[in-house]
């Protein structure tokens, strides 16, 4: 395989996707790692290379021939993620990467709200500890999620209180990203990458009303009542958690703080909820079929 500097995980997904487009627009070579190479996206320049996923040394270390620097997006959900990342980390190191750029969490932290956020607290902890080069892209909330928070009746529903969601765009996040995987001067730095402002749930139900000419509404649920209304889904405890304290880090203001960084990375306003929302009229299409 041709020595590739940028290597980047999750293509096929939303995020990694995103960030090899803007790569590729930007003429930069870089080799996709996907678990299904007919899933991978058809961008010039970009080599497609294919292993069984995080937990795949092997196949990560051979498919990581010659990359320099790796976008390193954080896994799907899982009750074993942080083994899942150690073990892909180790394969990166092995492989010879000199740099991660890993997707982590704002507030990462051992005893944060967020039960999926000490996840990447504990991934960045090990990142550090190899002492490979690296750059943690904190994201908040994906704006891209909120129209999903409201169910078909038109409601939201949870334990967030009047707590507010600084909420991000992935397409910021992955502008961000390639500037950040492109550029020098990132090395051992964190970036909090937020939207405009923070918002309620009781204001994001609005933004939904405007934009999609339904009323929608956010209607507070107890921690009980959070995990009592999503249980019929027969998601395993771990998931119940981490989305109920989705929920309950909003209402502990841990979600909150806005920060500069997209702004001062792409000299413009991160996108904001009403914007994004008129943008992406296919984001709320459920809530119209339902009306
Ligand atoms: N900040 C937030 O609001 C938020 C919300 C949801 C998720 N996240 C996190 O952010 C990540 C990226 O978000 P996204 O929108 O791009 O998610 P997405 O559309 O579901 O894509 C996830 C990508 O990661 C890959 N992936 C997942 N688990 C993997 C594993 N064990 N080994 C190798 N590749 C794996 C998937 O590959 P396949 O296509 O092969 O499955 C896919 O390409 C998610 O994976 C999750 O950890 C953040």
């Amino acid at each position: 395989m041709e020595a590739r500097q940028i290597g980047v995980t999750g293509a096929t997904g939303g995020l990694g996707g995103r960030v090899a487009a803007r790569l590729a627009d930007r003429g930069i070579p870089q080799r996709l790692l996907v678990r299904d190479a007919t899933r991978a996206p058809d961008l010039p320049d970009a080599e497609v290379a294919t292993f069984g996923g995080y937990d795949d040394a092997e196949g990560a270390r051979r498919a990581l021939e010659g990359v320099e620097t790796l976008f390193l997006v954080s896994a799907a959900e899982d009750r074993d993620r942080v083994a899942l990342h150690t073990r892909m980390v180790d394969a990166v190191v092995a492989a010879g990467v000199g740099r991660i750029v890993y997707t982590s969490f704002v507030g990462a932290a051992p005893d944060c709200t967020f039960t999926f956020g000490r996840d990447h607290f504990h991934t960045e902890e090990h990142i550090k500890a190899t002492g490979v080069g690296h750059t943690f892209l904190r994201d908040n909330l994906y704006i891209d999620f909120m129209p999903l928070l409201c169910g078909p009746d038109g409601v939201i529903r949870g334990p967030a209180g009047d707590g507010q969601v600084a909420a991000v765009a992935r397409d910021d996040i992955a502008e961000v990203a390639a500037v950040v995987l492109t550029g020098p001067d990132h090395d051992g730095d964190s970036y909090d990458l937020t939207g405009p402002e923070a918002f309620s749930l009781a204001e994001a139900a609005e933004e939904l009303s405007r934009a999609s000419g339904r009323l929608v509404t956010y209607e507070e649920e107890t921690v009980e009542e959070a995990y009592a209304s999503r249980r019929p889904s027969g998601a395993p405890e771990f998931e119940l958690d981490g989305w109920v304290s989705t929920y309950t880090a909003i209402a502990a203001g841990e979600l909150e703080a806005t920060s500069d960084c997209v702004a001062r990375f792409l000299d413009r306003d991160p996108i904001g909820l009403g914007d994004w929302l008129r943008e992406h009229p296919e984001s709320y299409r459920h809530l119209l079929s339902q009306a």
